[in-house]
């Protein structure tokens, strides 16, 4: 198939090309700047410029392809989440790109949207499973990029057109997140929110990277998609293992965590996401844990 990635030079959308072009597609990378021109070469893909904000240039780069990828995020690492604009960028990117990714699409006779998604859209479960039938948590103002980008994507799958939405567990693997969280570990420094005995979803990269190609075999809707759910207690302490570290990561003190702000205070959230859907309908299955020794360099 042909497949166009937006995003592409992103740590999601370069493992997602490279799985495109390894599985056999022939993948078209887009990005904004001629430098990143040879990062989506490098992973096996042909790159076009374009302006993920400008509807008829997207259209032009996404005629002759039969899909649409949408892998764009631009989250900041760490506390820094806190400080104020952090996240405006990254909203642009899913109130306005991804609706004029949606649109061109159409446009362009696009067949399918593949869009990335997150399971910090559902509320704290505590112990309970997680599946796709559970109402999300979306009230706050934060959360209207995220849900407008939903209903254009949804949207997008009418007159014989597919989409599918990805809700990504949280990713770890040879990023600037879990980079600093490593380092942070090795600091003896805090850095897990939430509570020890609640429960994380992680993605590794490479089965994220995976995931985009098995998504093109489901039918339209929504799945879930991370590894087998873990107790953050554990993560704190395959994070040290990692990082070589003797103690386990540490968490931010309660009163710390008390004002996070709805962005980060995602995270303080117990979340048991079942990805049973997606891997009975694909096929797919994870394949790098956080207990599998060296996965930040994987
Ligand atoms: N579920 C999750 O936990 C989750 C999901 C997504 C990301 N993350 C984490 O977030 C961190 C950053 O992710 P990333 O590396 O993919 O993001 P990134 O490198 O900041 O950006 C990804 C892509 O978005 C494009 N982009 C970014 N800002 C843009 C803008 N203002 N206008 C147009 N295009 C823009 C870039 O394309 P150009 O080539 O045009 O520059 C780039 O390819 C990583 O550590 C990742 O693990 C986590």
């Amino acid at each position: 198939m042909r497949i166009a990635v937006t995003g592409a030079t992103g740590v999601l959308g370069q493992e997602a090309v490279e799985a495109l072009v390894a599985a056999g597609h022939e993948v078209t990378g887009i990005t904004r700047r001629d430098s990143g021109v040879p990062i989506v070469e490098g992973r096996g893909g042909s790159a076009i410029v374009a302006d993920v904000f400008d509807p008829h240039d997207l259209a032009r780069a996404f005629r002759g392809h039969d899909v649409a990828i949408n892998a764009l995020a631009h989250v900041p690492v760490g506390m820094s989440g806190l400080r104020p604009l952090a996240w405006r960028e990254d909203d642009r990117l899913h109130l306005e790109a991804s609706v004029a990714i949606a649109k061109a699409a159409a446009e362009a006779g696009v067949r399918r949207l593949i869009q990335e998604s997150t399971i910090f859209l559902y509320p704290d479960n505590g112990a309970e499973w997680i599946s796709e039938d559970l109402p999300l948590s979306v009230r706050n103002q934060a959360f209207r990029p995220r849900v407008k980008e939903m209903r254009a994507a949804v949207d997008f799958a009418t007159s014989g057109r597919s989409t599918v939405i990805l809700r990504l567990g949280q990713l770890f693997g040879r990023d600037q997140h879990t980079t600093h969280a490593l380092k942070a570990t090795r600091d003896g420094d805090p850095i897990l929110l939430g509570k020890p005995d609640q429960y994380i979803t992680l993605l590794h990269h490479s089965d994220a990277g995976r995931a985009f190609v098995a998504a093109l075999r489901a039918s339209s809707g929504f799945y879930n998609v991370g590894g087998e759910p873990i107790l953050k207690k554990r993560w704190a302490k395959d994070l040290a293992t990692e990082a070589g570290s003797e103690h386990p990561a540490k968490f931010y003190p309660e009163i710390t965590q008390a004002i996070v702000g709805t962005r980060l205070d995602v995270q303080r959230r117990s979340q048991r996401v079942s990805s049973l859907r997606f891997m009975s309908e694909t096929g797919w299955r994870p394949t790098v844990g956080p207990s599998t020794p060296g996965w930040s360099r994987r």
